[in-house]
Order: C-alpha cells, then structure tokens, then sequence
C-alpha cells in the first residue's frame, strides 16, 4: 500500500502545496542546519538574504546539464570563474609562482580526492600496484579512493600531542609504487594543519605527486591569515604542491553539491579525466565522474562567492575565528576537559581525562539540550574526541554554550560512563566480521535500538560497543546498521 505522507508515487498526484508541506513535515525531525547549534555536517554564515540569492540562482540552472559545456556555456562560464576564485586564493593564477594553475568543479570533497588520486594513478601507467601515502589523520575519502581504485594506502602515523605526521615518517613511507602523497590543510578530526612544505618536499625529492586536502580549510585559512593568524604555507605559494582540494559548500558557504580541484598545470590534470569514443553514441568526455551533472550547485556558488565578496568572507572569518576562541575558552573552564588540539583554523576538538566523565554521554547530554556535536573514537592510540566544526552562525551562540557545556559535563558525570554487559564487551573484542550472520546483527540493532526509523536520541551505547570493536568489525557493524535503515517504503 502507498503511504500517503511518504510514498513518493501516489495514484494520483498531489497539489504542489501539500507536497511543500509535506516535506517540511519530514524536516521537522531534521537537525537544525541554522541557528549555530550543529557543530559538524552544516556551514551557515547566518548571512540574512544569502540563502534566497543561492535558492533562486540554483533554481535558475537546476536543470542546466554540464555534461557538455560547449552546449550550456553559462555554466562553462561560472566553473572557469569559480576556479580561477579557488586559485587565486590559493597562491595560484598570473602573477605567482603557479601561473598555470587549472581546475575542476566537482560534487564534494570526496569526489576531489578520489580524482586527485585516480589522476595520480593514470600518470603512471607503468606501475601494476600504485600506492598512496596518506597521514591516518587524512581524510577517510582516501582510504574510500584507494579502494574504489583498486590502489595500496600507506598510512602514516601522527604524533600523539602535535596530531601531525613527521616528515621523516611520509618520507620512509613512500615507495617506487608511490604516485601521491597526501597532507592536510587542516585535518578534519582535529583541525590541524599538517607540515605542508616539509611534505611537499620529500614528496617532490622522489618524483612524487602532493595533494594537499584543503577541503575544509581552503577557504577559511587564507582569510585567517589575512586577519593576523599565524597560518604555515600549504598552498600553490609551496613547490612540490601539485593539487589541492577547497569545498565551496563547506567555508565558502554555497550550498551542498560544490567543491574544486586545482592541479599546478594541465599536464598534471589531463589523466583525471576519461574520455570515450569507442561506442555509437555521443562522444563522452568527463573531466570529472559524474556525466550528468545539474547546474544548479554551480550557479548557487557563483552566486554565493559574488554576493559575499572578499570583504564578506574576511568579515565572516573574523566572527568565526572570535566563536572558536570563545568555544575553546568553554572547554577550558570545564574541569576534566581539556583541548585535544589548540585550536589553528576552525574546529575546537576535545576530550576527557577524567575516567568519570564519558565523552559519548556528554554529547548525549548535549543534545538533549540542543547542542549537536560530533563523537570520535579512539583510534591508534587517540582518545576519542568531541569534534565541533565552527562556522559565523555560532557566534552569536558563543556565550550559552559554555553553562550548556558545563551543566552537559555534569550531568555526563552524575550518569556515569557507558559500562557495557561483560559479554557484550566480550563479543566486540572477539567477533570477526566473517563471523556477524544476519540474526547476529538484528539482534544487536534491536538490543541498540537501531532499526527503521530515527536513531536513538541517545547513542552512547552505540559508540562505546563501536569503540570496543577492533577497526574492521567497526566499519561490517556501521554497513549493516545503515543498510537497516536504507530500506524502500512501499
Ligand atoms: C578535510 C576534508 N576532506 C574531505 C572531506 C570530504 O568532503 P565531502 O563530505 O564534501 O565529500 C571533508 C569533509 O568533511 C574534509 O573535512
């Protein structure tokens, strides 16, 4: 039977506006993406009219294909300028010491790296096992781009305190089958800028490729440093930078769907992109992987970076780098909290050291009072951590969230930590992944409660039996939670 609120076929259709309605409806449960409450998954500047500008000018090219741009120049037009935007902010274009810097947009940060990577790749055809190197506190999108292409991951420790790679570690870690080297600008989990230039160097001294991910920092960190801030170099202005990543819909404040891949010249381009003429339709060439891809995020973010301007997105990282300040602040005055990294660009990142005050009941704790942050396992010898992605919109929220921190920590303390059933414990530490068979895994999910619908409103139980579960059993119990919840409504 078709539901009537859900089902996305009716036997007849629905008026427009019950349609509208019914979306809102379904938003409700949503997590605020305004107000400066969700401290990961959204960038809000809290720009009055910002949202209406993007919403008309997506509407206006949503239906615009850019799988041929000699047919829909409009769109030619707003990518080529979106980046030649990107790198000029990134020490690129006429004037710097990377001139020939050229560029595409895709999708999001993942579709940059993997295409950076399978760039990386196809200039070398030579090599049957092609290998990158990739600090663990890089982006999991590499770890998905080796896999999706078939390619060896080198990973590379962080230091524990600084949260950065050595140089001398990515150094003995590149090999002949190496063809990239990856760094961050910053680190989403913490928010730390890795040793760029000492990176790029020995990538560049063994004939090697560096990507630097600057997905969610490329366009936030040159406008610190404009202000003031002591940001190290980590774009084109480095030699032996090849390609860089900067998400629009991340710090440029477009909306979802916009990110652009730089490379220094369109040599080191040309093998991201495929092209193919061997079957008796169109001729096809992709400089990215999608084929079809709607015009509308492109529009939004032409629009978005033209309405802000320079001025704007300067004025916009003064106001976050004072709301990162302010956060920071909070989690000082918490006793048994404290930084896990001091704060370089735009995350605040913290944990625990008190036993008695478990980090997953806090961010429970924190939700129920409106504030959602983000939980980090432990992992490779980093204690978990609560990552809070500050954008302008938190601002004016500064000031609340340190008594909502505090009473969230006292509470969390009061509750006590997480303590899992012994044979549960025992089960997590034990279990193989070969060895999770469907009943196994229902019976988890129901005991969680984890299923259709809405996750738990608490989740620290979820997070302390992941976090008990060695790394592979994480990622077989997170496919088979989410491919629970990714079932058709009939
Ligand atoms: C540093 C970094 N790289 C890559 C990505 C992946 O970006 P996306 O989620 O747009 O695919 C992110 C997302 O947060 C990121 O922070």
């Amino acid at each position: 039977m078709i539901d009537e609120t859900t089902g996305a076929l009716p036997v007849e259709g629905v008026p427009a506006a019950r349609v509208l309605d019914e979306i809102r409806g379904l938003r409700a449960a949503d997590r605020p993406t305004h107000g400066g409450r969700l401290f990961a998954y959204v960038y809000d500047p809290g720009v009055a009219g910002l949202d209406e500008l993007a919403e008309a000018a997506h509407a206006e090219c949503a239906h615009v294909n850019g799988l041929d741009p000699t047919a829909f120049p409009s769109l030619l037009a707003m990518e080529n300028a979106l980046v030649g935007a990107a790198a000029r902010l990134l020490g690129g274009g006429p004037g710097t010491s990377a001139p020939d810097v050229v560029g595409s947009v895709t999708s999001g940060g993942t579709e940059s790296l993997i295409l950076a990577v399978k760039a990386a790749r196809d200039a070398r055809p030579d090599l049957t096992e092609p290998r990158i190197v990739v600090p663990v506190s890089g982006h999991a999108a590499f770890a998905k781009a080796a896999h999706y292409l078939r390619m060896a991951l080198d990973p590379v420790p962080v230091d524990p305190v600084t949260l950065r790679p050595a140089p001398a570690d990515v150094a003995a870690a590149i090999r002949p089958e190496t063809v990239l080297v990856a760094a961050s600008a910053p680190s989403y989990a913490h928010g730390v800028i890795d040793p760029v230039a000492e990176i790029a160097a020995v990538a560049a001294a063994a004939g090697v490729r560096c990507h630097v991910d600057a997905c969610f920092g490329g366009w936030t960190l040159p406008w610190l440093r404009r202000l003031g801030a002591p940001v190290p170099p980590f774009d084109f202005a480095v030699p032996g930078v090849t390609s860089i990543s900067v998400d629009l819909h991340k710090y440029a404040y477009a909306p979802k769907g916009v990110s652009v891949l730089l490379h220094r010249d369109a040599g080191l381009r040309a093998p991201q992109f495929f092209a193919y003429a061997d079957w008796p339709g169109y001729t096809m060439v992709n400089p990215v992987i999608a084929s079809t891809r709607s015009g509308g995020p492109i529009a939004a973010a032409y629009a978005t970076l033209r309405h802000l301007g320079e001025d704007g997105y300067l004025r916009l990282a003064a106001v976050t780098r004072d709301a990162v300040a302010g956060l920071a602040d909070a989690v000082r005055a918490v006793d048994g909290l404290r930084l896990l990294a001091e704060p370089e660009s735009t995350v605040v990142c913290l944990t625990a050291d008190d036993p008695g005050l478990d980090l997953f009941v806090l961010v429970d704790e924190l939700t129920a009072r409106g504030w959602h942050t983000q939980p980090q396992l432990a992992y490779a010898g980093l204690p978990a951590s609560v990552h809070l992605t500050v954008t302008a919109a938190v601002a004016p929220r500064v000031a609340e969230f340190g008594p909502a921190l505090a009473e969230a920590a006292a509470a969390a303390r009061a509750a006590g930590p997480v303590v899992l059933p012994p044979e549960l414990l025992a089960l997590a530490g034990s279990l193989t992944p070969e060895a999770l068979t469907p009943d196994l895994i229902a019976g988890l999910a129901a005991g969680l409660g984890l299923g259709a619908g809405p996750a738990p409103d608490r989740m620290a139980v979820v997070n302390t039996l992941l976090q008990a579960a060695p790394v592979r059993l994480r990622e077989r119990l997170l496919v088979e939670f989410v491919g629970l919840l990714q079932r058709p409504t009939w």
